[in-house]
């Protein structure tokens, strides 16, 4: 059983404006996440990785294939079903980090974890153990706004991991930080991962992060194929 798995995955969009006809992004694509391994998707814009992520994660259906995700086809799954099963098994992490601006990095990170339904004394706890590994210890009630970029990107990387994850899912996490912060965050999203033993899917245009990975694949003309892989 992997954390993700999609089989012959297409996705085709309405084309825009006048006139029928679809515009097919993804073909038949075939793709496992394995529980500790850290794969990067790389392609040109528009190619469709972002595409390609929000199916791995039920947040968009495919039009032709099956995505399991931890045992379960998205498919079976009505919408409440769906977000109840994202919210157990998957981690996401935006390039924009989409944090609750009215609430603090702490009670931000707590999120998820309340959602599910865990008492807050049952997950203060790992919310601040995580926040200690990222380094804002001294961070804890600092809303938002009252964040650095990097920091901002720490505490969405917190929250992705509270309900501890089977894969977390990214889509260009460090897109938004200058190279140093981008640089930390890469490193502690791979050390992370690897030290929680999760499947780490991420989706970047930086090929150094890239490189990073076990696993490269590039998304060129509708199909995945892998360029690097450490055995
Ligand atoms: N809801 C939609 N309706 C129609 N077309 C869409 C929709 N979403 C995406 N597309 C098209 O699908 C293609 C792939 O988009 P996607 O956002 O997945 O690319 P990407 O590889 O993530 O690009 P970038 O690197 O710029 O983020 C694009 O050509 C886009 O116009
Ligand atoms: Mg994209």
């Amino acid at each position: 059983m992997y954390p993700i798995e999609l089989k012959g995955v297409s996705k085709a969009f309405p084309s825009a404006g006048k006139g029928s006809g679809e515009l097919l992004i993804l073909d038949k694509i075939d793709f496992a996440a394995q529980e500790g391994v850290s794969t990067a998707i790389i392609g040109k814009s528009g190619s469709g990785k972002s595409t390609l992520l929000q199916i791995a994660g039920g947040l968009d259906s495919p039009t032709e294939g099956m995505v399991i995700c931890s045992g379960t086809d998205f498919a079976t799954l009505n919408d409440k079903q769906k977000s109840y099963h994202r919210n157990q098994h998957i981690g996401f992490i935006f390039q924009a980090n989409l944090l609750l601006e009215d609430f603090t990095a702490l009670e931000n990170v707590l999120v998820p974890a309340l959602i599910s339904g865990t008492k807050e004394k049952d997950c203060r706890q790992r919310a601040m153990d995580l926040l200690e590994m990222t380094g804002l210890t001294e961070r804890l009630n600092h809303y938002p706004s009252q964040l650095s970029g990097g920091e901002k990107q720490r505490v969405a990387i917190c929250r992705a991991l509270i309900n501890n994850p089977d894969v977390i899912l990214a889509d260009e996490p460090t897109g938004a930080l200058d190279e140093e912060n981008a640089s930390q965050i890469e490193n502690l999203l791979l050390s992370l991962a690897k030290a929680e033993k999760k499947s780490l899917l991420l989706v970047t245009h930086n090929n150094d992060f890239a490189q990073k990975c076990d696993r490269v694949y590039l998304l060129t003309n509708r199909k995945l194929t892998l360029i690097k892989d450490v055995k």
